[in-house]
This record gives C-alpha cells, structure tokens and sequence, in this order.
C-alpha cells in the first residue's frame, strides 16, 4: 500500500532572524522545503501535503508546479502535533502509511524514507520513527528507552532532566503511523515547557493504546540534521556540498582543491571536466566533456560544450559557449551571449544578447550587446557596440570577416557587411557596404617643428599654436 507524506512547514523559523519564512532558505539555490516535496515524491508518495503558515502563499507559488502536492494552512503556530492535525481533511480515509517529515530537514534520503515504512510494515508497529545519535545533541528532542530497548518516549530539550538531556540518542523528527493516527492526535495536549502540541508525544499514545513502536537508526547523521539557525543552515550546505562534489568526482570530474569548489545540484558535469579552485556553478549550468573552468569563474544557468573553456574569473549568466570556444580571464558574459564553435573572448569583454559566429574574436576590452558577429571577425580592444538610444535597444550587424579597428564606436542600428574594414578610432553611424573599408575619424594633422619652436620660445603652451 503506497504511503502519503505530511511536512511541517507553517513555522516562522524564530531562530533564522529572517523576514523569509524558514522553509524558504535556499540551499544551494533551492529552498528548504522543496527538497522535502522532492524527497517525497521520489519515495514514492501517492499524496504529498505541506502545512503552510507563515509565508503561505510564498510557499504555494513556489511549488504550484507540482501535481498531486496540496497545501493546507495552520494559523496559529500551537505546535507540530497541531501542525499535522491540519492535514486532517485531506488524508483521513487514505489506505495507506502517513509518513510524516519536517520543511527544515531537507537532506532526508529517499531510501531512508522507504526504510522507514518497510520497517514498520515488517514489524506490525502503529508507529516508527527515526532516530540518530549525534555527539552534540543540543535542541533536539531525546529519546527515553527502557531496560529492554523499547522506546517509551521523547523528551524535549526544554523538558528534560538534566541526565535525559546527556542522552545522546535523538528525534530527528521523521515519523510513520498506520491509519489510526488521527484519533491518537486529538490526545496530545499542551501541558510542556513550551505550551505547544508536540508531535512526539504519540510516542506515549500509541504505547498507551497498546500498539508498538518501532524506530530506525540513522547512521548517517549528516542526512538528518535540522535547520534551525543560520549556523545550522551553513552546516547542512557543507554537508550537502560534501555530497555533490563526491557523486561528481565519483563520474570523472577533476576538482582541484574540491572543499573550495561551490555548485547546485541542478548542476550538470560530464567525465574529464576539470574545475580549478574557487569555482561557482550554479543554476541549469551544464559542462560537457573535457570543459574546463579556471579560478574563481562564476557561471549561472551556462552551457559550456565539450572541450570549451572559461578561464579565470569569468562570470557567465545565460551564456553558451560551444565546443572550443573560451572566454576570461576576466570576461563578463550576459544573459543571451553566444559563442559557437572557436570563438574567442578575452579579458574585459562583456557581451550581452550577442553572438559571436565560428572562429570570431574579441580579444580585449569591449562591449557587444544586442549584436550579430558572423564568422571569422576580429573586434578590436576597445570596441562599442552603443545599443541604447536612452528609450530603446537597437542591433548591430556585423558579417562575416569584418574586421573592426581598435576603439570604434557602432552606433546601433548598423550593419557592417561581409569583409568590410572599419579603421580604428571610427565612430560608425552608417551601414558599410561589403568589402569596403570605413573611416569615420578626424584626419590627423601634423605642425612641422611646432614642439621646437615651443622650446625656443619657452613660454607659449601647446593649447595655443603659434
Ligand atoms: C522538532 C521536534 C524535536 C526534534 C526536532 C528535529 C517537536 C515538538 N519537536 O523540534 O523532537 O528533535 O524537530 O529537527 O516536534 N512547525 C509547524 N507548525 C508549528 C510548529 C512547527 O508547521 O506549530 C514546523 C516548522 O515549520 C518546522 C517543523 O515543524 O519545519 C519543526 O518545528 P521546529 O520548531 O523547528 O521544531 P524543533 O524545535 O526543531
Ligand atoms: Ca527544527
């Protein structure tokens, strides 16, 4: 019988001394929460309920994508015994386990999840839940065992004894129940330090009605760790780092210095990529074969194909770079930049909106937005593409083996046809026909002897000619 999944997600989150409701930290780029909507569903889950509260309708939009995932609201924070108690309407009658799993723990493992429900299955128990033990078990609840190992109870930090708080046996907070959990949860009261419904006191209740209680050990207490603060939240990210970088490396993918190398899991490396230290990959970013990323470059939603290479200190967002083409050190690629097979950016170009045909360059200093280069054109250092007028973007046409001189201004709209020549220093506010050859600059003038005669006279400056 496939099981549903409940996660407590209505807290505010007290401890983040945030305005953003807890649940929607990201991490790595993801918020908190939807790793557990993720987690769910790979389990299995034949319905998926989140309990909303504070930041409610931030949380729907954010997961509105998602069938079979509904939302129900708790107003008031009163606990996480009433934060289930919510789901209620929406499960009672449903055949199956209710597992039940936390919007702050979002590094849960599916086939922890799984295990869980297998293990209660397999022992007939009304109830199971994980546990961990951690050698620093402050904040979480305890566990109570009994001379015989059977679980009696949970206590939480505020409640405890100072022994039971040395007990280092913990309640993560992911738990199974069989179908009569909704009579049991109208039982738990509020009579605690805090004044809430704590979820945990089920534990008591099934007991009481003389169902067992089963748990399962975690040992993987990286998996399980909660997100309360911030201090916590950067310790789940080093551990989910941990992970990512160790599934990659196990694929082919080169990391030096790998405790220095940041990246999403949406990100996607093939075998023989190589990532210098201080490399940020985030997003929908995707590096083919043999790709590979100098220091500190930070690319976003990037595709870099086979045998293309960014060098250090580059930052790409939205760019392509096709297979042997490179840009940086110190390129800026913008959303929309395009470099197909060859091209070559260098350092100080930012394109945006742009693309740079087969074999183009630009090797220095410029800028190309909202502009067209065809195959094989060179660009010159300190070339403009000057695409806004102030109210409007304009393009720039550049063909095929252009060649545009050092420190040209384009005034968009222009094309420069095929094999056209553009001097350096023009500014260009006209189309060039094919194969012609654009000055558009001050003639220079030279005064003969004019410094000499500068120096003899001593006195007149260069501003004002003899
Ligand atoms: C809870 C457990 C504790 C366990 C720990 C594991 C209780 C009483 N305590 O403590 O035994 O060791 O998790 O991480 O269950 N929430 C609601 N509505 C509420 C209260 C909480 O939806 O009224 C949600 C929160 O958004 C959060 C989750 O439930 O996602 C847990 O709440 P939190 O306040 O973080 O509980 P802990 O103190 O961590
Ligand atoms: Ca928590």
């Amino acid at each position: 019988m496939a099981h549903a999944v409940v996660i407590l997600a209505a807290g505010l989150g007290t401890r983040m001394k945030s305005k953003q409701p807890k649940v929607l930290h990201p991490l790595l780029g993801k918020p908190l929460v939807g790793y557990c909507i993720e987690t769910a569903f790979a389990s299995g889950a034949k319905k998926v309920v989140v309990v909303v509260g504070h930041g409610a309708e931030q949380v729907r939009q954010t997961f509105a994508a998602y069938p079979n995932l509904s939302f129900v609201v708790q107003r008031e924070q009163l606990g996480t015994a009433h934060a289930l108690a919510q789901a209620r309407p929406l499960l009672e009658g449903f055949p199956g386990p209710i597992v039940v799993t936390q919007g702050d723990t979002p590094l849960t493992r599916v086939e922890t999840l799984t295990g869980l429900v297998e293990t209660m299955r397999q022992s007939g128990a009304g109830m199971a839940l994980l546990t961990m033990r951690l050698d620093d078990p402050t904040g979480y609840g305890r566990i109570l065992r009994d001379a015989q190992g059977e679980i009696l109870a949970n206590v939480e930090e505020k409640d405890a004894t100072p022994e039971e708080r040395a007990i280092r046996e913990i309640n993560p907070g992911v738990y199974c129940f069989d179908s009569s959990l909704w009579e049991k949860l109208a039982q738990v009261d509020n009579r605690n330090a805090a004044g809430e419904y704590y979820l945990p006191d089920l534990i008591r209740i099934y007991r009481q009605a003389g169902q067992k209680v089963v748990s399962l050990e975690s040992k993987d207490t990286g998996e399980l760790l909660g997100v309360n603060s911030r201090a916590q939240l950067a310790e789940v990210e080093r551990v989910l780092l941990a992970r990512l970088r160790a599934y990659w490396m196990s694929q082919g993918v080169r990391m030096i210095q790998p405790e220095t190398i940041y990246l999403e899991p949406s990100v996607e490396l093939a075998p023989d990529v190589t990532l210098w230290p201080g490399v940020i990959l985030r997003g929908h970013t995707r590096l083919g074969e043999g790709v590979e990323v100098g220091a500190y470059a930070v690319l976003s939603d990037t595709v870099v194909e086979a045998g293309g290479k960014i060098k250090s200190h580059t930052v790409c967002e939205e760019a392509y770079i096709a297979s042997r083409a490179d840009a940086g050190p110190f390129a800026r690629l913008r959303p929309k930049a395009h470099l197909e097979e060859g091209a070559h950016v260098g350092n100080f170009v930012e394109l945006k909106n742009a693309r740079l045909g087969k074999e183009a360059k630009a090797g220095h200093l410029a800028y190309l937005g909202d502009a067209e280069v065809g195959e094989g054109s060179n660009i010159g250092a300190g070339v403009i593409t000057a695409n806004y007028d102030g109210e409007r973007k304009h393009r720039t046409q550049i063909g095929k083996r252009v060649f545009v001189g050092s420190n040209s201004l384009l005034i968009a709209p222009v094309t420069l046809a095929d094999g056209s020549f553009i001097a350096g220093g023009s500014c260009i506010n006209q189309d060039v026909p094919e194969d012609a050859l654009a000055i558009a600059r001050q003639r220079q003038r030279n005064i003969e002897g004019y410094m000499k005669r500068k120096r003899t006279e001593g006195q007149k400056s260069p501003n004002e000619p003899a």
